[in-house]
């Protein structure tokens, strides 16, 4: 069974609607943690010891955000920036995340028809998240693609929201189980495109 952190990143959950949603399908699950980045550093001073040492205990991470400014809101960039040191996250002599699962669970204003090269914002959410993708390699971690949630500005009915979380926790509990095929997975464009095709019963 692999321990999964949940890296919850969002700067205003009082206005979250589907992150709160994903959040809620997850909570209590057992060997899953969610840590609140913004609730646990309101002023950003992030605690690298800690943080390094959650990591150390859990053998998949998810980083759970917001889509903002075709990226992530900025306390994952410090998080990143402070975490991630030489010697512990990447360098020759480093080897605490390798082998650990590195994914994204991502809400976006936009739908996936504006994620498309012919579309409105021209670049794929794969693209745009392509530094992510870079850094887990280079820390030796396994990437898989986002799991993503996308065209909430059109306003998406309950119905679809419900269904969301119930997809997250699915895959959430795939990947704690091992019930979902990691290698199958890498090659959708969304971990949640077809969660049937990826997870086998168990
Ligand atoms: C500061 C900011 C920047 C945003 N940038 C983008 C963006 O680049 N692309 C996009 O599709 N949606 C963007 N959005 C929309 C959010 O991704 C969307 O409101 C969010 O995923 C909804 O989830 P929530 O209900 O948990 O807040 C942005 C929203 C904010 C507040």
């Amino acid at each position: 069974m692999r321990k999964i952190l949940i890296q919850f990143v969002h700067p205003a959950r009082s206005r979250s609607k589907i992150n709160n949603t994903l959040r809620a399908a997850v909570e209590g699950l057992d060997g899953v943690t969610i840590n609140d980045l913004y609730a646990t550093y309101p002023d950003f001073l992030i605690d690298v010891q800690r943080e390094q040492q959650l990591c150390e205990e859990h053998d998949a991470i998810i980083f759970q955000h917001p889509l903002y400014w075709y990226s992530t809101p900025s306390i994952m960039k410090e998080w990143l920036d402070l975490v991630l040191e030489h010697g512990w996250a990447y360098g020759s002599q480093a080897s605490l995340l390798k082998g650990k699962l590195f994914l994204q669970a991502i809400t976006a204003g936009g739908d996936d028809s504006t994620y498309r090269k012919d579309g409105y914002n021209e670049f794929s959410l794969r693209e745009l998240i392509s530094p992510y993708r870079a850094t887990a390699k280079l820390c030796n971690m396994v990437w898989l693609p986002p799991f993503a949630v996308l065209g909430i500005h059109r306003g998406l009915p309950e119905e679809e929201i419900k269904m969301h979380g119930e997809d997250y926790r699915r895959m959430v509990i795939g990947l704690r189980d091992g019930t979902l095929d990691i290698e199958q997975g890498r090659k959708e464009d969304y971990l949640n495109n077809d969660l049937h095709a990826i997870i086998r019963r168990p």
